[in-house]
């Protein structure tokens, strides 16, 4: 078994709510769970941002379908590849909405500490990594 890395961003539709985020969401746990997908969907001033990880046929495969998924557009592929460990061991997907009043401004500032503290660590990582969290950042900080 081959394990495969890829990692995209995209636009949210213009239409898209958190009802609709909230069901891809529940959606891709489900499904990434079953074929042993894991991996961080970020979420920011209507953009994603998405790595997964997994059996290279079921990353290939699921991005399939991310690709025609009418909920966003406008698709970049930044980056695929094999690599040698996983980073999202115990994540099926997780997921972060920055926008959500939900979050104080401590918790916001917390978890992009967090980030920022995971980011460095994973400097011995693939390109691939290092490109998700590089972006990350940037889409935070904006
Ligand atoms: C931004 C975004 C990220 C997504 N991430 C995943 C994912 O990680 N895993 C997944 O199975 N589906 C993901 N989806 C949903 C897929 O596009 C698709 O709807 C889902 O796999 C259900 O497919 P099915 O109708 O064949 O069951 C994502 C969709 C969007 C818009």
């Amino acid at each position: 078994m081959s394990l495969y890395e890829l990692t995209y961003c995209s636009i949210a539709s213009n239409n898209l709510k958190q009802k609709d985020i909230l069901k891809i969401l529940a959606k891709s746990k489900e499904h990434n769970k079953k074929n042993n997908i894991t991996g961080c969907l970020l979420y920011h001033n209507h953009e994603f941002l998405q790595i997964i990880e997994g059996e290279e046929d079921h990353i290939l495969k699921v991005f399939e379908k991310i690709q025609q998924d009418k909920r966003h557009d406008q698709i970049i592929l930044l980056e695929q590849g094999k690599k040698t460990n996983r980073l999202f061991e115990n994540w099926n997907m997780t997921y972060y909405d920055l926008n959500s009043k939900e979050h104080e401004d401590v918790n916001k500032q917390l978890f992009i500490d967090n980030l920022i503290n995971f980011s460095q660590l994973s400097l011995k990582n693939s390109n691939g990594v290092n490109l998700f969290w590089r972006l990350a950042r940037q889409l935070l900080l904006t």
